[in-house]
C-alpha cells in the first residue's frame, strides 16, 4: 500500500521533548503516574518520559477494541489492567491516537474510578474526523483532520508499527 510523509522523526522528536517539558513545568515537584495504553503507544510512551526531568512512574493498560483494519466496532474491553495502585495519585494517561474518542473515554472513566489525586490526558495524535465522544486532551502533539496515520507505533493490520517517521496510508476508494 501506498504512504505518504506526514510527520517526519525530526518534527516528532521535537514535539515530543515540548510536551515533556510542558508535563515537567507543570507536574514540578510530584511523581506522577504515566499508564500508557499499548500497543500503538510504546515509541512514544518511551521517547517521552525518557524526555521528562522529573521523577516518574509508569504502567500499561491494554484495551482492546474489536475488529481489524481501518475500524473498531466500538467494544472496548481491558485486556491488561493497571497494577500500581494510582489512588491519590497524579496520573498522566498517555495514547498514540484518538480517534472516535471511545477508547480514550472508556479508559479514563475507568482509571478515575479508582481515585487518582488528578487525571490528565496527553495524546500524540489528535484525529477529528471521526469523533464520536468529546474527551478532553490536556497535552496534544499534532492534531490532524483526516487519513488513516501509520509508524511510529501506529498499525495497519499490525503493520507498520516499527517506522521511525509517521505516514498517511493512501487507501484505494
Ligand atoms: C488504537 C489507538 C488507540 C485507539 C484509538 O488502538 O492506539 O488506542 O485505537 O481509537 P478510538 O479513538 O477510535 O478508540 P488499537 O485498538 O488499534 O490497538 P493498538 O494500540 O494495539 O494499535
Amino acid at each position: 500500500m501506498e504512504k505518504e510523509l506526514l510527520i517526519s522523526r525530526v518534527d516528532i522528536q521535537k514535539r515530543v521533548h515540548e510536551l515533556a517539558d510542558q508535563i515537567a513545568s507543570d507536574y514540578q515537584g510530584k511523581e506522577p503516574v504515566f499508564i500508557g495504553v499499548l500497543n500503538g503507544v510504546i515509541f512514544f510512551f518511551a521517547d517521552l518520559l525518557r524526555a521528562i526531568r522529573i521523577p516518574s512512574r509508569m504502567d500499561f493498560v491494554r484495551a482492546a477494541s474489536y475488529g481489524s483494519g481501518t475500524t473498531s466496532s466500538g467494544k472496548i474491553q481491558f485486556t491488561k489492567n493497571v497494577e500500581i495502585d494510582i489512588r491519590g495519585k497524579p496520573v498522566i494517561l498517555v495514547e498514540d491516537i484518538v480517534d472516535t474518542g471511545l477508547t480514550l473515554a472508556y479508559v479514563k472513566e475507568n482509571l478515575e474510578r479508582k481515585g487518582p489525586e488528578s487525571l490528565r490526558t496527553c495524546v500524540l495524535i489528535d484525529k477529528l474526523e471521526r469523533r464520536e465522544v468529546s474527551v478532553p486532551i490536556d497535552y496534544c502533539g499534532f492534531p490532524i483532520r483526516e487519513g488513516f496515520v501509520v509508524g511510529y507505533g501506529l498499525d495497519y493490520d499490525e503493520k507498520y508499527r516499527h517506522l521511525p517517521d509517521i505516514y498517511v496510508l493512501k487507501m484505494a476508494d
